[in-house]
């Protein structure tokens, strides 16, 4: 997909498609008319009689669209409802113009404008309502989302991906401020590229299947993806799994014909301005069975996905490379398919992680710790002062948590908030857990260090971070549990449905806090 900002009066640009967005404004139980995020006369004009009929009122994901709208160069006018003007933000405009990239994809349109959002319209206050930067980016980053189809094995794939986007912005007359204004949005539009190209780099090697994304090749896909970029990228295998001792790792890979695949990523700065080494550690189980303690059939297939934290990672990383931020990051990938068969670890086992910790294995599907266990200590070793991971790790946080939210634990509320302050950019949603150590009890052993289950299913997302805590030490940590947001079911208006790619845009823009 192509993607450009131009600073052109809209009413002037051939396209086919051209979007515009409307806010819902009624108040109360007063019904108005939906008003066009846009000061432009030609736009406003070509829409009046559609706005004066009252039958488009702005709601989220509302679409109406005109033929040959006159006065306009477009072939289409597309209106968009983004909801209510007291409600408008960056996250709203993501997704708005994701409806507008869905929209246009089955009726073959394959290149679209998109007007950008002029604040004017509604407030006198512009920047108050609206960051140029984060709206720029937000409006490119849903192109990406919603351009990406799970469809890559159909042998009557259509495919639908868009040619092109370009968002258009009024032409900024040529004063100090205005150019200013401009670099913003150049930015922000820059930096959406990435992040959205990033994220959809995640999501297609989620998308992949078991029999084709094995930890090797997942290994061969982050080094061909992010050496061109210059990630010094290592892919290590069983060897190094008994060289380091990660007898945790070495119990989950051991059970399978596929050999494990041990990633390191490393950016490093040309000038870092932080001492701090960023650890980033994802879980990449390419398929999890449960092993001996063997999963049901029905949905079992949903764990092609159970390396969706390694491909969040990987992702980041590939973002990170672009954004260049004046910090070095270290990414650990552990990655094992989880297979029961002769040689695969049982229930009872006792087994020696790279710390030197005991843990007694109580269920072989909880294996997403114990790779972990092992990247967490590497990477501090490696010289991580701060550590982020993320993982689809239990199903007991989406009973807690649902689709909507995934698990966010932290040992260090500077680190926390951080990167909260991080979500709130990336309009990504997490919601804090607890892991305070009045839960440490639930995961002793009688007869090793500590056991691979709580025992119970109470709290189960708590005891796999509280196991992970084990691995971290001191050092600030962040876990992030996206079991129940790595995947959806059901399409979105702004996606289609499958993989989200999720974390990719919340863990490069925390990374991007330590740099200056
Ligand atoms: N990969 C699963 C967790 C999962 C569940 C991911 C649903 C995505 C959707 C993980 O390895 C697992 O099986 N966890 C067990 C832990 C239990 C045995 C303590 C679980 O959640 O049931
Ligand atoms: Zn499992
Ligand atoms: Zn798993």
């Amino acid at each position: 997909m192509k993607t450009k900002l131009v600073f052109q009066d809209p009413a002037t640009l051939a396209t086919p498609l051209l979007a515009v967005f409307a806010a819902d404004f009624s108040a109360n139980s007063e019904s108005l008319p939906a008003v066009l995020l846009t000061t432009n006369d030609a736009i406003s004009k070509a829409a009046a009689h559609a706005l004066g009929s009252g039958e488009f009122k702005g709601a989220s994901f509302e679409t109406l669209l005109l033929h040959a709208p006159s006065g306009l160069k477009a072939e289409r006018l597309l209106l968009i409802g983004v909801g209510k003007v007291g409600a408008l933000s960056s996250h709203e405009l993501r997704k708005a113009a994701g409806v507008a990239v869905r929209f246009a994809k089955p009726r073959n349109i394959r290149d679209l404008a998109i007007a950008f959002p002029d604040y004017h319209a509604v407030s006198d206050d512009a920047l108050e309502g609206l960051p140029s930067l984060l709206t720029s980016r937000a409006l490119i980053e849903g192109a990406f989302v919603a351009d990406f189809d799970p469809d890559t094995y159909r042998s009557d794939r259509k495919d639908q991906s868009m040619s092109s986007v370009t968002v258009v912005s009024l032409p900024l007359a040529k004063s100090e401020a205005k150019s200013a204004e401009a670099e913003l949005l150049q930015r922000g539009f820059d930096e959406g590229v990435i992040l959205g190209t990033s994220q959809a780099f995640a999501r297609s090697l989620v998308n992949e299947p078991g029999n084709v994304l094995t930890p090797t090749e997942l290994g061969r896909r982050a080094k061909a993806e992010l050496e061109p970029l210059g990630i010094a990228t290592e892919v290590y295998s069983t060897e190094k799994l008994h060289e380091l001792k990660m007898g945790a790792f070495w119990a989950v890979a051991q059970g399978s014909a596929q050999p494990p695949a041990l990633i390191v990523m490393t950016y490093t700065p040309e000038k870092a301005t932080s001492a701090e080494v960023l650890g980033l550690v994802g879980k990449g189980i390419t398929f999890d069975t449960g092993g001996i303690s063997i999963k049901p059939a029905e949905g079992m297939e949903k764990m092609k996905t159970d390396m969706s934290g390694a491909a969040a990672m990987i992702g980041a990383m590939r973002a990170i490379a672009q954004l260049k931020p004046s910090v070095k990051v270290i990414s650990v990938v552990c990655s094992a398919e989880n297979m029961p068969s002769g040689n695969a670890y049982r229930p009872g086992d006792v087994v020696t992680a790279m710390s030197g910790k005991t843990i007694e294995i109580l269920n072989t599907d909880a294996e997403g710790r114990l790779v972990l266990a092992d990247g967490l200590h590497y990477a501090k070793q490696l010289g991580a002062t701060r550590l982020i991971n993320a993982a689809t790790l239990t199903g007991a946080c989406v009973v807690a948590l649902g689709l909507q939210n995934s698990g966010l634990f932290a040992n260090n509320e500077t680190t926390l908030e951080q990167f909260k302050a991080a979500t709130a950019i990336s309009g990504e949603a997490f919601w804090r857990l607890p892991c305070t150590d009045d839960y440490r009890e639930q995961i002793k052993s009688h007869i090793a260090d500590i056991m691979n289950t709580g025992g119970t299913r109470y709290g189960g997302a708590i005891t796999a971070a509280m196991f992970l805590k084990e691995f971290v030490g001191d050092t600030p940590w962040i876990h992030l549990d996206i079991a129940g947001t790595a995947w959806q079911d059901d399409q979105k208006p702004w996606s289609a449905k499958g993989p989200t790619g999720i974390a990719v845009r919340s863990i490069t823009e925390w990374v991007r806090t330590f740099a200056v």
